[in-house]
């Protein structure tokens, strides 16, 4: 494959299109995020995102080749995320990448999301290069993965029960904020006082590097039930703490135990500013290279679909035949080194 490589996000409820050229780096990108569609409801309600999905993804796609200075015959091919997440959001993606390559005869691919998130910090300038660990945090998952490779992932460990974006999204509406809950508990937490509560921080008393933040969400709900809503705030900033604290703690253990020099942190929640700040602090303790993608591409976007896909589709890859796959669930130690 030669050229720019058109990448598709629809896993879930933002829709993220772009243009990513091997020599050249991200030509153009944008995002349609559906928040407001999904406010309402107080979480993603899937028939709904896919109908977005539908909406708005046509009119991005030419925005984006527009805004590349590019007709679809001159891209090289196309990447689209194939799961996990919504398997009608992720169809719609899909479909639109499938006929697009299908109508210009261009090599298409689906893209692993949580690959994709993985990679993203390679779209800032100082990329990281493997072996690293990486930790990835957002809506549906929590992990931590050694990268021997690209492509070549061990999982160390991951979330017995709600994801670290999932807590923020649910302590929040427990605190009375919106969808998504994980900003806007941020912000309120800066107000708050961070001697006035001590919440637990699950798992890190026993070895190991899996989590678990469902008890850490009723601790909150129970204080909020004692203290009442004028404790909403310091109970943000407690919460906050302990999960940062948490994270710290089990990125620290997987540095060590892994002897990496890097660590990586992508995914929604490695937009938050206290997280980035602790990272980097624990980088500097231990002297380990700490990357973040810019906040703009912590959360789910085009961009590192587009980039994954560059960096498959130009290894060789490309899907044999013109038959949809979408995942659901798709562990990511399935996925093999590009081009093999
Ligand atoms: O990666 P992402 O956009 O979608 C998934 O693949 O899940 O992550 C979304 C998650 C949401 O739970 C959202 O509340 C959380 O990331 N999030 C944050 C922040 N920004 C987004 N959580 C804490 N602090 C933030 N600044
Ligand atoms: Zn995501």
């Amino acid at each position: 494959m030669q050229g720019p490589v058109l990448g598709i996000e629809s896993s879930c409820d933002e829709t993220g299109v772009a243009v990513y050229d091997p020599a050249a780096g991200l030509l153009a990108h944008a995002l349609h995020s559906q928040v407001d569609l999904h406010a309402v409801y107080g979480g993603v309600v899937p028939e709904l995102a896919s109908r977005d999905h539908v909406r708005r993804l046509l009119p991005l796609l030419d925005r984006v080749l527009g805004e590349a200075g590019l007709s679809r015959d001159q891209l090289g091919g196309v990447a689209y995320t194939a799961g996990p997440g919504l398997v009608g959001a992720l169809l719609v993606g899909a479909s639109v990448a499938r006929a697009l390559a299908w109508g210009a005869g261009l090599p298409c691919l689906g893209i692993h999301h949580m690959e994709a998130h993985l990679l993203a910090p390679m779209l800032e300038p100082d990329p990281p290069r493997p072996p690293f660990v990486a930790l990835l945090v957002s809506g549906g998952h929590t992990l931590l993965v050694h990268v021997a490779d690209i492509g070549r992932y061990t999982v160390l460990g991951e979330t017995l029960d709600d994801a670290i974006g999932e807590a923020f999204d649910k302590t929040a509406k427990i605190l009375g904020l919106g969808y998504p809950g994980g900003p806007a508990l941020a912000a309120l937490a800066e107000q708050g006082d961070p001697g006035r509560f001590r919440f637990p921080r699950p798992m890190t008393d026993r070895p190991g590097l899996d989590f678990s933040f469902s008890g850490i969400k009723t601790f909150a709900l129970n204080t909020y039930r004692a203290a009442g809503p004028g404790a909403a705030a310091d109970i943000a900033r407690a919460f906050e703490e302990a999960v940062v604290d948490t994270l710290v703690i089990k990125s620290r253990r997987a540095l060590r135990q892994t002897a990496a020099r890097a660590l990586v942190v992508a995914g929604g929640v490695s937009a938050n500013r206290r997280l980035r700040a602790a990272l980097r602090a624990l980088g500097e303790t231990l002297e380990v290279a700490v990357h973040f993608p810019r906040p703009a591409f912590c959360t789910d976007n085009g961009a590192m679909v587009a980039l994954a896909g560059a960096i498959r589709l130009g290894a060789g890859e490309a899907e044999p035949d013109l038959r949809i796959r979408v995942r659901a669930r798709w562990p990511l130690s399935e996925l093999r080194p590009p081009g093999r």
